[in-house]
């Protein structure tokens, strides 16, 4: 068994509880940034409130977060529905009794396309859950604040 010395020191702590007891809403964390975030955040102490349409993909990070001794609480939300953003941020409120933080990460990145030939339509299936992730999320928390 190696002991830990000044030659063979232990290995560097990548977190530094940055976040520690912090209640932090995030959009868009059943996958890719918002997913990765949420992991981040919750390590560096956060309760991390994950939200997303996708409730099972939430609910096996939440399960994995706990066997990590981490907090993170799922939350089905999507952000183009107003009632569904006030029932999220209303159970995320009631279990920890405030909000500390917000990252608005909900969206979709679309097909790749050239310019002339993306539609009217694709572009507002790009541009709504981004900006509603932004102005409706953002406007409710800070009502319910
Ligand atoms: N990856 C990049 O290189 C890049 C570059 C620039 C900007 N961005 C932006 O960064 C954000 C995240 O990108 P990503 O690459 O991580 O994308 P991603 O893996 O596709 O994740 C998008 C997330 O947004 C959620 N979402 C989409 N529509 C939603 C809705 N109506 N209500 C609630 N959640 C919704 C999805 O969850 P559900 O489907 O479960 O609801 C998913 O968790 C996006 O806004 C994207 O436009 C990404």
């Amino acid at each position: 068994m190696t002991t830990t010395s000044y030659l063979n020191p232990p290995p560097l702590a990548f977190t530094a509880n940055r976040l520690e007891g912090r209640v932090v809403f995030i959009t868009g964390a059943s996958s890719g940034i918002g997913q990765a975030a949420a992991k981040l955040f919750a390590k560096e102490g956060a309760k991390v409130v994950a939200s997303a349409r996708r409730i099972d993909r939430l609910k096996s990070l939440a399960t994995e977060a706990k066997r990590q001794g981490l907090s993170v609480m799922p939350i089905e939300c999507d952000v183009l529905d107003e009632d569904s953003i006030a029932k999220a941020i209303a159970a995320a409120i009631k279990e920890f009794g405030r909000l500390d933080g917000a990252f608005n990460n909900s969206g979709l990145s679309g097909k790749r396309a050239l310019l002339h030939e993306a539609s009217v339509e694709e572009f507002d299936q790009v541009i709504a859950p981004i900006c509603a992730g932004y102005f409706f999320v953002l406007n409710t928390k800070l009502k319910r604040c």
